[in-house]
């Protein structure tokens, strides 16, 4: 059994909020009967109806795309830019897991699977996120140190991370680094360096868990098979 507005946001209908919105508004019946409470919890047997529509049970659907620069990070636009969902050649009303920023490339999941999403995204399920910037000027070990043990970003300090050096290159004077992070506080990265008093230039997300954008060309996704997903919802609820 399962909350109301759960059950229909899940499904892909709409938002939860909006969904708690509807009940309230009397226009969500179940087996017939008007709900206008949020707290009712419903089975897979029970028939959803929103106005006039049988609420379907949606599929789910999982796509790991490796997601260009210059794309929004969300399911729609008031300003009708493209979004990662144009990028998806799908009927199922999908979103994005998280964001990256609109310069920011590389791993996003995408889903109508709002479970997932919830886990996923949830900081205390410490789900790594593997990122590579472009860092203006030199990063030494005082910096990796300071990054890794956590630095103050909009008043709150960042919980531990594993900070790498890949290399730095003279002629350009930029460093690249490697980060792991399981927050995903706003421009966290960025923000880190930031803190540091370093720039970022470049940034990619690489990996999410064990997922990896290697085979993967800018704007390329593919399906996640059924064994990826469980291992998600595993790594999520470890
Ligand atoms: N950190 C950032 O600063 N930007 C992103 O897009 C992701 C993480």
């Amino acid at each position: 059994m399962e909350r109301l507005q759960k059950v229909i946001a899940n499904s892909g209908y709409t938002s939860r909020r909006k969904a708690e919105e509807l009940i309230a508004k009397g226009q969500v019946k179940v087996n017939g009967q008007v709900v206008r409470e949020l707290g009712v919890k419903v089975s897979s047997s029970d028939e959803i109806m929103i106005g006039f529509d049988v609420l379907k049970k949606e599929n789910k659907v999982y796509y790991l795309l490796n997601k260009p620069r210059g794309i929004i990070s969300s399911a729609s636009d008031d300003k009708k830019r493209k979004t990662v969902v144009d990028l998806i050649d799908t009927d199922y009303r999908i979103y994005p897991v998280g964001r990256l920023d609109y310069d920011t490339t590389g791993a996003l999941i995408l889903t109508n699977d709002g479970e997932l999403t919830n886990l996923l995204t949830h900081p205390k399920n410490n789900i790594d996120k593997l990122y590579i910037a472009k860092v203006k000027g030199l990063i030494g070990k005082k910096e990796v140190n300071l990054l890794a043990n956590g630095v103050v970003i909009d008043g709150k300090k960042t919980s531990k991370s594993k900070v790498k050096i890949r290399r730095y290159d003279k002629k350009t004077n930029t460093s690249i680094v490697e980060l792991i992070i399981h927050e995903g506080r706003n421009h966290q990265v960025k923000k880190m360096f930031e803190a540091i008093g370093y720039e970022v230039i470049k940034l990619k997300r690489e990996q999410i868990s064990f997922l990896n954008v290697k085979d993967l060309k800018s704007g390329e996704y593919r399906i996640l098979n059924p064994k990826e997903v469980k291992k998600l919802y595993f790594e999520a609820t470890k």
